[in-house]
């Protein structure tokens, strides 16, 4: 990993449905992990700080993003044209460990925590004795979906809306009673429950944790969350973490 921005042409970036858009740029991004993410910026000195974005999708001819508008930065990416160009700084974060899983492996996403899971299956196809369930939660409609449905066994959808699958969360449809493992990325409250849901029924849980973060490298401390081990930087030992170790509010 370069520890300097690099400019990169974006190929595309369309919205997918309300406010959750999905940006294509051009570069060799084959040895990528899932799980691991980018540092992002579209804008010269204003707002200060990049913001952290995790792999969607990457190979020999791209990578891809997965973004939910929520601020002025995200605001701004969606305003990029296919042709622009944006900096970015990465990949960085552990990732995903793909070859130490093995087994019945549940994929949970809340949201557009379901960004790193595309990446993910397409790298989990490398473990022969794995078989993998996905389930996923949306405010309203799904998205993303058909991508993953190809590489898993079994896909099961909610919504609060109610427009997409049963009515309500992902936690309702989900029961890690079962599985070896599960793999999860969405709001922190979902995760932390689906953490302690885990370890009531001795079920190995990974979780990818979202965090703010001001320099992405492991500088500032502005990212830690609680964990047996101490403090943790969510961009340094994360973003991915054992459901054990996380200390939850749950
Ligand atoms: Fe600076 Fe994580 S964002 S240490």
């Amino acid at each position: 990993m370069s520890s300097k921005y690099q400019k990169a042409k974006v190929i595309e970036n369309i919205e997918l449905t309300d406010g959750i858009f999905k940006m294509t740029i051009g570069g060799d991004y084959s040895t990528d992990k899932a799980g691991q993410f980018y540092m992002l910026r579209s804008w010269g000195v204003e707002p200060f700080l990049s913001r952290p974005l995790s792999i969607h999708d990457a190979n020999s001819e791209g990578i891809i993003f997965l973004y939910e508008v929520r601020g002025e930065g995200t605001e701004l990416f969606s305003k990029v044209r296919s042709g622009d160009h944006i900096e970015l700084l990465g990949p960085l974060g552990n990732g995903f460990d793909v070859e130490n899983l093995s087994g019945k492996i549940a994929i949970v996403t809340g949201g557009v925590g379901i960004a790193p899971m595309r990446l993910l299956v397409k790298q989990l196809m490398s473990c022969d004795d794995c078989e993998i369930d996905f389930y996923a939660g949306f405010r309203d409609k799904k998205y993303i979906v058909d991508y993953i449905s190809d590489y898993v066994s079994e896909v099961k959808i909610a919504s609060d809306s109610g427009n997409s699958g049963h009515k309500g969360t992902v936690l309702d449809i989900f029961n890690p009673e079962g599985y070896d493992y599960v793999l999860s990325c969405g709001p922190t409250p979902m995760m932390h429950k689906l953490a302690e849901e885990c370890k009531k029924k001795n079920v190995k849980s990974l979780l990818s944790l979202e965090s703010n973060m001001a320099c992405g490298i492991g500088a500032c401390y502005g990212c830690t969350c609680d964990t047996t081990k101490g403090k943790q930087r969510v961009c340094k030992e994360g973003p991915v973490f054992s459901g054990d170790e996380v200390l939850t509010d749950a």
